[in-house]
Formats: C-alpha cells, structure tokens, sequence
C-alpha cells in the first residue's frame, strides 16, 4: 500500500510477544465546532514480552491501552509497525491468544458449560473431551456447581470468572486482559486477583493485562509498562522486584510495594506538559493519587 512502510512477515526473538513501532493514528469526521483532523492514539510503541512472563500496561484513561489491546488481538491493525508472536506477524484474530475483556462478553443464550466450550467446538474437539476441559476450568476457576446456569444467574465476579476460564480453556500461549475486573466490587477484585496469579502459575501462559489501578498492577506484573496520553507513548517499563507467590501473603501492604506504587505514580504524574492538558486527555494530577484507581 503507498505510504507505509512494509513490515517483515516473521522476526527472529526469544520474545512471546514483540510490539515493533507500533503508531496507531484515527481520522476524526469534521463536527459542528471543530475540522476534520487525525488523532495520534499511539506513537512509536516498543515492547517486548518474555514467555511466561506477567507483564501489566498501565495508564490514564485515553492513553491508548485498548487500542494496543486490540491490535495485539488482531482485531485491529496499526498504522505503522507491527505485532509479532512468536516471531510471526499477527494478521487477524487466532485461538493462539485468549481474550477477556471488561464487559465479560460472555453469550447470554448459552449456559457456563457451553460459554467455556466455544473454543473448543470451534477447534473441534470431540464432545466427551470438551467436557472434562470444561469440568477441569470451571473447578480452576471457582464455579463447581454452576455449570448449567445462564450468565444472567450469576454475579459480575461469577461472569468474570466464565470469562477467564473460556479463555483459558482451549489453552492459548498468551492471555490479553483488557480491565477484566473493572466492573466488580473491591473484595471480589482481590479474591480474582489472587485466582489469576494461581492460574498463572500453575498453567505458564504469558499474560498482558491491562488496568487503571497502578495498585493492581503493581500486585500482578513482572513488570508494568506505563503509558502516558497523548499521544499514547511508552514512558517507563517498572520491574517489580516482590517475591513471589505473591497471593495469600502481605505484600499489599509492604514498604516494598507502597515504594513501586509510588514511583508509578510519579511517572504518570511527571508524565510530559503536553499529555496533561489535550483534547481528551484526563487531567493526570486530578485523575490519579498513589492509592487510587487511574
Ligand atoms: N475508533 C476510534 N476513532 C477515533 N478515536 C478513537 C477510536 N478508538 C479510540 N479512539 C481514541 O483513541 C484514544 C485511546 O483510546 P483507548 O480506548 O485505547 O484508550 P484507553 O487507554 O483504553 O482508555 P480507557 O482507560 O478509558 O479504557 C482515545 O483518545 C480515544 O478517544
Ligand atoms: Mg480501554
């Protein structure tokens, strides 16, 4: 295609997932009070996850982060760069990659059985099969019992559980989380949070997440990349040191952690002049404190 420049189809990387320059740019109709213009949503994004490795996005409302998500899904595709797994560049949606997203997306019509089996039927799986991958992710995940209800029987926590447990059940390498527990309730977020890291480690997939709680972030990653708004650019990648296993213990309320909460929040504090104040930017001083959720 004229004007952009061509990207290799494979790479060679020990990387799972490499994010090679990716720009995303959105053309915006002209409106009542303002022209048509583009609107730069993501500028020259670097990143490299390692297999099996935990690795969080962080960043205001705005700055970017579902559109990353999505172009990673292959969903949606970039201006420029691109997205390799495995070292192949990825063109569309595959079941190599599990997806949850905010609003559980689950089928109403179906059952949480036949919800956890939809990618397997899509792999065609044979049905005895399906069910004990079935059976084995909706125990994994908390919800025995529930096998046969509808997701409008169960609670936001409960849906979001279906949710992870469809996405893990035909067994991708890679997990794209965008906000998966945005929308329950504070204890119900811990208790999923504390799930999650089990599931990580005892199944090894590598894991992008996406939040607005520096909080979360910092419980779950390996590491958090911070992303700042407007345009969505990568400012900082924080390692977080905290041992592991990190669920069942005290580390929410270590010196260690309350120091990394910190330092992320600096970063989207001190984030560049031009991201504060900007056309669909969220004010980062109001939006955000150390303890807060973005
Ligand atoms: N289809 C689109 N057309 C035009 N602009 C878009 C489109 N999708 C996203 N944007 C803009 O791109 C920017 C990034 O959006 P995105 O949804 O990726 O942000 P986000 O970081 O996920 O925010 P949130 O935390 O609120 O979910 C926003 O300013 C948004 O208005
Ligand atoms: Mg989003």
């Amino acid at each position: 295609m004229a004007g952009v420049v061509d990207v290799p189809q494979q790479i060679q990387t020990d990387a799972k997932i490499v994010v090679k320059a990716i720009t995303s740019v959105f053309h915006l109709k002209k409106t009542r009070t303002e022209p048509a213009r583009e609107f730069i949503a993501l500028k020259e994004i670097n990143l490299e996850v390692k297999k099996g490795e935990f690795l969080v996005l962080v960043g205001p409302s705005g700055c970017g982060k579902s559109t990353l998500l999505d172009i990673l899904t292959g969903l949606a595709q970039p201006t420029s760069g691109a997205v390799y797994i495995d070292g192949n560049k990825v063109t569309g949606p595959a079941l190599d990659r599990g997806i949850v997203l905010q609003g559980y997306a689950l089928f109403p019509w179906r059952t949480v059985r036949q919800n956890v089996e939809f990618g397997l039927e899509i792999k065609k799986v044979p049905k005895r099969e399906r069910r004990a991958i079935s059976d084995n992710f909706i125990h994994l995940v908390g919800l025995d019992g529930f096998a046969d209800r509808f997701p409008h029987e169960l609670s936001g926590g409960m849906k979001q559980r279906v949710a992870i447990a469809r996405a893990l059940a035909y067994d991708p390498e890679v997990l794209l989380m965008d906000e998966p527990f945005a929308a329950v309730d504070a204890q119900t977020r811990e208790s999923l949070q504390d799930e999650l890291l089990r599931i990580w480690e005892a199944t090894g997939k590598t894991i992008l997440f996406v939040t607005h709680s520096i909080e979360e972030a910092v419980f779950l990653g390996d590491r958090v990349a911070v992303l700042t708004p407007n345009p969505g650019t990568l400012r900082e990648i924080v390692k977080i040191d905290l041992p592991r296993p990190r669920h069942n213990s005290d580390t929410r309320s270590s010196a260690e952690f309350g120091w990394i909460r910190r330092k992320i929040w600096e970063l989207l504090q001190n984030a560049p002049h031009e991201s504060r104040h900007h056309l669909n930017a969220v004010p980062v001083a109001e939006a955000i404190s150390p303890t807060a959720s973005l």
